[in-house]
């Protein structure tokens, strides 16, 4: 689907369906939705005087004009309260509002830009949020299906009657398409069966990325990963039937000019456990557990499609965990390509494993910042809870907070957690450099600590294993996955100054 933008009146348009809003509290609305009550004589004043519709987050009600104007029935979605109005009511607003018109049979919608009136949000951050609501809540994943729902939905079009606000506008709109392409490819990785998003599917994914922008690619098979000394990624691919793939997206590698970046997902397609097998129940989840590998692709397909001035590179360590006569084993001792020795307590803590090794490599680049992002831990569900935030670990203090405030904008909330010498203290080895788990107690801060021993430059950590699926359905995301860290690390990106 594309948005297109236009300067006309919302209530003059030509669409089957107009869409408008309204702040919780308001009883004579204003603006554009204050033009279409009096072109429908008072029809939206009378629906809130009746109590029928309030202006909540989540509401929207459907009126029909009757020839009154062009379009056959008006929407009017709710804001919420202004005194809580924020970027994340815009995009809720028009995924809710946008979700009622493809159920009710709409083929042309038309929408204004919420928030940018009343609510006195900067006009291309409004246009990016209506952007993105409506887009991302058309999301679903029907690849497997024969029967597929059907849509009429077939334009979306966004009308601004001042045309001082169509170049702001347009902006916003393109930024949203870009992040909703990012967003779409990471949510249809992780919700595609693990017998399909193999190592090699992620690879494809990374050489299309490469083909559409002009990012380079490489990607490093097992013979590549053994002459690059990668042990503790290797452990963990032993027992995989699908080949492992080391993958790399760069933008702007030459240009040794700009700031670096470097993102690093973990990309397990599947994980048993190994060896140290998961109990069967709810074990199909794990086919999330490439979210973070995901969200790296992702965002390096809105790096290469926004063209960003800054040098980012996406890693992403591919591979499965499956137990086999040649898995790796508890007991065994690894050798990580820093050199680092890695007694193996359980073979389920393998997110940590070919992140080393991820992490090892992104220091070839001398960069200014690594994020990586991994579905790394239980412990960071039973920590922040599930869809609420990731945690998040950093080195150093600028780094956090860039990365606070990105997640506050974006509603991918980040919330940082402690890197203490006492987390350290858990993963010492009688007979290695370290253990690859440190038990129960505090698990996401032990595996953060252990991540910071292949690290030498300013680096955050993200869990997001509670983050990267969602049960139910949302405002603009359906059920399954979210998509997660795509529109953080965009917005990270694009507010990117070093504040050190
Ligand atoms: N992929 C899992 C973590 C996970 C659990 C993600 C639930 C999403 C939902 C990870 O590889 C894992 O198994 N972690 C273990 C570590 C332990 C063995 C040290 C865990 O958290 O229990
Ligand atoms: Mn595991
Ligand atoms: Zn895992």
């Amino acid at each position: 689907m594309e948005i297109n933008v236009k300067q006309d009146s919302i209530q003059a348009c030509d669409a089957d369906t107009i869409i408008v809003n309204l702040f919780e509290g308001v009883t004579t609305p204003g603006g554009a939705t204050g033009a279409v009550d009096a072109a429908l004589d008072g029809a939206i004043s009378e629906l809130i005087a009746s109590g029928d519709f309030r202006g909540k987050g989540g509401e929207v009600a459907v009126l029909y004009p009757r020839g009154a104007i062009r379009a056959r029935r008006v929407l009017v979605a709710g804001l919420g309260r202004s005194d809580k109005f924020d970027l994340e009511q815009v995009r809720r607003a028009a995924g809710e509002a946008i979700k009622k018109a493809r159920a009710l049979n709409a083929q042309h919608v038309a929408t204004i830009v919420h928030g940018a009136g009343i609510g006195r949000l900067p006009v291309a951050l409004a246009a990016q949020a209506t952007a993105e609501g409506t887009l991302l809540a058309l999301y679903r994943y029907d690849a497997q299906k024969q029967d597929k729902e059907e849509s009429w939905l077939k334009t979306v079009t966004i009308v601004e009657y001042d045309g001082q606000r169509l170049e702001a506008i347009r902006e916003g709109v393109r930024y949203a398409e870009a992040i909703v392409a990012g967003v779409t490819l990471a949510r249809d990785l992780v919700n595609e069966p693990p017998n399909i998003a193999t190592p090699t599917r992620l690879a494809e994914a990374a050489r299309s990325i490469a083909e559409e922008t002009g990012l380079k690619v490489t990607v490093g098979d097992r013979e590549w990963a053994q002459q690059h000394n990668m042990g503790a990624f290797l452990a963990v691919a032993k027992g995989a039937g699908e080949p492992p793939q080391f993958i790399i997206l760069e933008h702007n590698v030459e240009r040794e000019d700009l700031d670096t970046i470097v993102l690093v997902g973990k990309g397990i397609t599947f994980d048993t456990g190994g060896i140290s097998i998961k109990p069967g129940e709810n074990m199909g989840e794990m086919k999330s557990d490439m979210a973070g590998a995901a969200a790296v692709l992702g965002t390096m397909r809105v790096v290469g499609l926004l063209d960003l001035p800054l040098r980012v590179i996406g890693i992403a360590p591919a591979t499965e965990n499956m137990p086999d006569a040649h898995a790796y084993r508890p007991a065994d001792v690894i050798r990580a390509s820093n050199g680092k020795s890695i007694e193996i307590i359980s073979t389920d803590a393998e997110g940590r494993m070919v992140l080393a090794d991820g992490l090892v490599y992104a220091g070839r680049y001398r960069p200014h910042a690594v994020v990586d992002l991994a579905t790394l831990t239980g412990s960071a569900i039973i920590a922040l809870g599930q869809n609420v935030a990731a945690g998040l670990f950093s080195t150093h203090e600028w780094l956090r907070d860039q990365l606070v405030s990105a997640g506050a904008n974006t509603h991918e909330r980040v919330w940082p957690l402690p890197l203490w010498d006492d987390y350290a203290d858990e993963i010492k080895s009688e007979v290695a450099d370290m253990k690859n788990s440190g038990g129960r107690f505090g698990g996401v801060g032990t595996s953060a600590m252990f991540l910071k021993a292949f690290t030498d430059y300013p680096w955050s950590h993200l869990d997001i294993a509670g983050v990267a699926l969602s049960k139910k359905e949302r405002a603009y995301s359906a059920s399954g996955a979210t998509g997660f860290g795509v529109r953080l690390l965009v917005e990270f990106l694009r507010n990117w100054h070093r504040a050190e």
